[in-house]
């Protein structure tokens, strides 16, 4: 019964969704998918490797709160060194790009009603690239901790041994906004100073263009941030990695001045659905203690039973996922 509601208002909200879901509805909405969680997917952070240690065991609760849940983890190759390196060099459209062909060609993905996701650090605004440009399947809940949402505004220190990551900002001497290091230094295609905000808008390879700055925007990116049922936003209070650590919430830092996410012309223009999702009570402000990606399970345990687990579950939390406001 749940399911063949589900499927009306799928039917009715059909033209919205009709890129969305590429694969038959019914294929999608069998049985079974009633109780089984969604599918999980995960996209690490900057040094990080999808098969690191510390990231499975992020999955391994994701699956012990909703048994049964199916995670992925994004990886940009297979060898994991490679990813590791990919994390620090590559072109981030590409990166989205492919992120979308995976889990689009994904034997399991691919026919799930929606998928939740699940972001550490940068990868929570690369996922966010996932549902503002490709959205297939879609994802019901986006979890982002420590995320750049509004970019950096200078770039982190390496420690002594990390050559790869030394390597990588030894680019940066060419200057952040040359075409060899857009196109190759992942950081500094969500580097953001606000004192340099006319090169950034003309530069900037992912950020700019993700969060709708130039003059024509990308409807597409809003209609899509307006199909999340939530966007959780977690800022790490005492996160010195990331400057400013208030990025994770949209918030703009300019000297020693923070413009919170909603007196911004980012959400009063609508620029890419925040206030339309926030209305929805979508959009999630939360914080925890500590240091960057200083996670303990209790947070993790608590994010994964509230936002993440069997579709139907939502439903009963009155939520508007895939209804606006039939629901
Ligand atoms: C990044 O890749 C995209 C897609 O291939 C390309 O259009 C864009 O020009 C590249 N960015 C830079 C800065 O070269
Ligand atoms: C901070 O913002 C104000 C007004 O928005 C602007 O006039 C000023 O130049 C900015 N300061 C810096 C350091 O960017
Ligand atoms: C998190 O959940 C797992 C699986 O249910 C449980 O074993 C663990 O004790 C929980 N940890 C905390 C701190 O709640």
């Amino acid at each position: 019964m749940a399911i063949s509601r589900q499927l009306r208002l799928l039917l009715t909200a059909g033209s919205l969704l009709a890129t969305a879901l590429a694969t038959p509805l019914q294929k999608r909405l069998s049985d079974d998918d009633d109780d089984t969680p969604l599918p999980l997917v995960i996209w690490h952070g900057l040094g990080d490797n999808y098969a690191a240690e510390g990231l499975h065991t992020v999955g391994a609760l994701a699956e012990a709160i909703n048994p049964g849940t199916l995670v992925y983890y994004i990886r940009m190759d297979d060898d994991s060194s490679r990813d590791q390196s990919s994390t620090f060099f590559g072109n981030v459209t590409e990166q989205v790009a492919k992120a979308c062909a995976d889990i689009a060609a994904h034997p399991i993905l691919s026919t799930a009603p929606a998928i939740d996701a699940l972001g550490f650090s940068q990868g929570g605004q690369f996922l966010r690239g996932y549902v503002e440009r490709c959205n297939n399947p879609p994802v019901r809940s986006l979890v982002t901790f420590g995320s750049q949402h509004n970019g950096i505004s200078a770039f982190r220190e390496c420690a002594l041994t990390d050559w790869v990551c030394r390597g990588a900002m030894a680019l940066l001497k060419g200057g952040a906004w040359s075409g060899a290091v857009q196109s190759r230094l992942v950081p500094a295609q969500y580097y953001r100073d606000p004192a340099q905000y006319d090169k950034y808008l003309e530069f900037s390879n992912f950020l700019a263009d993700i969060n709708n700055e130039r003059p024509i925007k990308n409807a597409e990116y809003k209609k899509n941030i307006g199909l999340l049922e939530n966007l959780v936003l977690y800022m790490f209070e005492d996160d010195t990695t990331v400057i400013p650590k208030e990025t994770a919430w949209f918030e703009e830092v300019n000297g020693t001045e923070i413009t919170p996410l909603r007196a911004r012309k980012l959400y009063s223009e609508d620029w890419i659905g925040l206030r339309e999702l926030d209305r929805k009570g979508g959009l999630k402000f939360l914080t925890v203690p500590g240091e960057h990606m200083q996670l303990t399970d209790k947070v993790l345990n608590e994010t994964f039973a509230e936002f993440f687990g069997p579709l139907k579950l939502k439903k009963a939390r009155k939520s508007t996922w895939f209804g606006g406001e039939d629901l």
